[in-house]
């Protein structure tokens, strides 16, 4: 049984781009028979730029929805909020106490975020000693990340590898897994699609502005009647990740073949992504109408999750002598 370990940030509910390109994948990889995942969602990691606490519960809220709603089973994994485990805090200290100053101070995310927010608090210099304890606490092996939480891996083994040489054996040493075949979900401009360059489509909005954000993807001016070319639209990129070969290919036609507007993909694009996630929209309204249900299922999650924080926690104070 391999234990993989991710956590999502509460930034906002997930878009086009995260579905395709995060949960749908993890929740395929969570039923091979053969891992354990450990979910949750990095709601403390989120203060670090969000103050609105009503903004982070609501976005708690909606993540946690979203992957309800795409199918995460909730018996076979643990699924759980950050901020129930109060053992992580525990342990970022103890971790904290063996990471050189340099190395934090050196982080591409911090140098980046320094540079560019007005906010610079000490949660953001931090950031990486709390996603480390989020790791280390649950013995993870495996830990699928983006590009851009490399070196946040690698700092993890390196706070747990100066924890082993000044006491003792106490962590697993997690492994960064990064799949090269995630796709690249384009925006509605064309640039990729993120919540920071607000191109984004969010599935779960109702109908119609939905399909306002769909009519919003940029497109060239060509007119109506002539013929168009599907590889350089950003209607049709995403037509085709959503669709099957035989509408793909239908579509190909449409736009080769004249006589076929951009208004006209639009529109087909919309109900694809109508069609295609009928079932998921519903559960996700339907769980966004019953937090006692949400919750009920979080600190379901985090009962079994304060069990292995707990057990791991035990060891590390052995290793201090506490
Ligand atoms: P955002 O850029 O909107 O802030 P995040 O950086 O929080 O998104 O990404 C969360 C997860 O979703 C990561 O696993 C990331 O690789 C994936 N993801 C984000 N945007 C895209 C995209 N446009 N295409 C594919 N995957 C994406
Ligand atoms: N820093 C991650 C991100 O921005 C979120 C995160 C927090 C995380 N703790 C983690 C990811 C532990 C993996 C493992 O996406």
């Amino acid at each position: 049984m391999s234990r993989i370990l991710t956590g999502i940030q509460a930034t906002g509910v997930p878009h086009l781009g995260n579905i395709l390109g995060a949960i749908e994948p993890a929740i395929r990889t969570t039923k091979d028979p053969s891992n354990e995942a450990f979910l949750f969602i990095a709601n403390m990691h989120s203060l670090t730029a969000i103050k609105d606490p009503i903004l982070v519960r609501e976005n708690t809220y909606g993540v946690a929805a979203a992957w309800l709603a795409f199918g995460l089973d909730t018996d076979k994994n643990t699924f759980y909020r950050q901020s129930d485990i109060p053992e992580v805090t525990e342990l970022m200290w103890y971790l904290n106490c063996v990471t050189p100053f340099p190395m934090l101070a050196n982080a591409h995310s911090f140098k980046d975020k320094s540079e560019n927010l007005s906010d610079v608090n000490a949660g953001l210099f931090t950031y990486p000693v709390l996603m480390a304890a989020d790791i280390l606490l649950y013995d993870a092996e495996f830990v699928p990340v983006g590009k851009d939480q490399m070196q946040h891996l690698e700092m993890t083994r390196d706070m747990a590898g100066a924890f082993h040489s000044k006491y003792q054996e106490t962590f697993v040493l997690p492994e960064a897994t990064f799949d090269e075949r995630v796709m690249i979900v384009p925006g509605t401009d064309g640039r990729k699609m993120s919540k920071s360059y607000n191109n984004y489509i969010d599935i779960f909005l109702p109908e119609k502005q939905l399909k306002k954000q769909v009519m919003s993807v940029v497109t060239d001016s060509t007119p109506m009647e002539k013929p168009k070319n599907p590889d350089t639209c950003n209607v049709f990129a995403l037509y085709q990740l959503l669709a099957d070969d035989a509408k793909v290919a239908k579509m190909r036609k449409n736009y080769l073949g004249g006589n076929y507007g951009y208004g006209h993909a639009k529109t087909a694009l919309f109900e694809l992504i109508l069609d295609r996630f009928d079932v998921q929209r519903n559960e996700y309204a339907s769980f966004m109408n019953d937090r006692e249900e949400l919750d009920k299922l979080l600190l379901n999650g985090a009962e079994k999750a304060r069990k292995v924080a707990s057990a791991t926690l035990t060891r590390v104070r052995a290793a201090l002598e506490f």
